[in-house]
């Protein structure tokens, strides 16, 4: 078992129609036919959707992916239309909606890897390959690849893990011709934020994009970009090949979760425990560092 600890109700605004309660986002659609997509406070480690929120996440997730919009237009168009909140809207939707062009999504999480770690690292470790791409002998947790990889992921519901897929299988769902186009925006669009973000003292380790097309069938880049939930980033300063590094994410959650002091048993199918104030305080901060190491502003 896995999902959500309580499914959240959808909040119901006038002229919206409301189409998904996400892992993190809400979705609705709009009287012009765009879709609203407002970033929850909720946080998931371990497949769960945890039953306590990090305040000011959502808002967090919403404005860094911005920030890293304004500086990929030119690698990638994105979805977003307007920053306005739509009328009648709660004042806490404020900041962390987002209306957006609604896409025909492509059933691909596009994970751009520059470091190898997670699941990358579990697959190595038995074949020396991820998705099926052979790498050199001797890399640890934590080793920079010799050259960044396209590991693409299938999309799975709330509840089951994402699973790894060859770039082979990627073609043969979408199309060659879209693969392509997917594995080198991918890449294109890594390498830029990798380089903004180590200006800025951080290693963009790996990140998930997802991309959809628009009407006139252009490929946009969609969901969210760039931020804690997507992507790892580790300060470079401590950046240590041979084991876990530290990271601006929920690794706090994650390490207390399997911690005795949660008396939560991972393998035990039972939904894990409401946060302790000092977790959610951590890991508040840990959302915040990331935004304002990165963007270089003050939250
Ligand atoms: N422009 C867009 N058009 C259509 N769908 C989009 C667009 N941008 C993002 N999405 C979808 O909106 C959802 C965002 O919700 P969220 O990130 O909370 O979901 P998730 O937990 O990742 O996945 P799921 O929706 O399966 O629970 C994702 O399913 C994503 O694919
Ligand atoms: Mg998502």
């Amino acid at each position: 078992m896995s999902g959500f600890v309580e499914k959240p109700e959808p909040l119901q605004v006038p002229g919206l129609v409301h189409l998904h309660t996400g892992k993190v986002r809400d979705l609705y659609r709009n009287e012009a036919g765009d879709l609203v997509m407002v970033a929850s406070d909720r946080i998931s480690a371990y497949d769960w959707v945890l039953p306590t929120e990090i305040p000011d996440k959502g808002r967090v997730l919403t404005q860094l992916s911005l920030w890293w919009f304004d500086r990929l237009t030119d690698l990638a168009p994105n979805h977003v239309i307007s920053t306005d909140l739509p009328d009648g809207a709660p004042a806490e939707w404020a900041g962390r909606t987002l209306i957006c062009r609604s896409l025909r999504m492509t059933p691909v999480e596009c994970v751009a890897r520059g470091y190898l770690t997670g699941s990358g690292l579990a697959e190595y470790e038995q074949t020396r390959t991820v998705c099926g791409l052979a790498l050199p002998e001797g890399l640890v947790d934590g080793s920079e690849l010799p050259a960044p990889i396209f590991t693409p992921a299938t999309k799975a519901a709330v509840g089951d893990h994402d699973e790894n897929v060859s770039y082979e299988e990627v073609a043969r769902q979408v199309g060659a011709e879209t693969a392509a186009l997917l594995r080198r925006t991918t890449l294109d669009v890594y390498g830029r934020a990798r380089d903004i973000a180590r200006d800025r003292g951080i290693i963009l380790a790996d990140t998930k994009f997802e991309f959809g097309f628009d009407a006139e069938d252009r490929l946009v880049l969609a969901d969210e970009v760039l931020t804690p939930d997507s992507s790892r980033f580790w300060p470079a300063a401590s950046w240590e090949p041979g084991h876990a590094q530290p990271s601006y994410d929920k690794q706090y959650v994650r390490d207390w979760l399997t911690s005795s002091a949660s008396g939560w048993d991972r393998a035990s199918e039972q939904p894990p425990p409401e946060l302790p104030g000092e977790v959610v305080d951590a890991t508040r901060a840990k959302y915040l560092d990331a935004y304002e190491l990165l963007t270089g502003t003050r939250w």
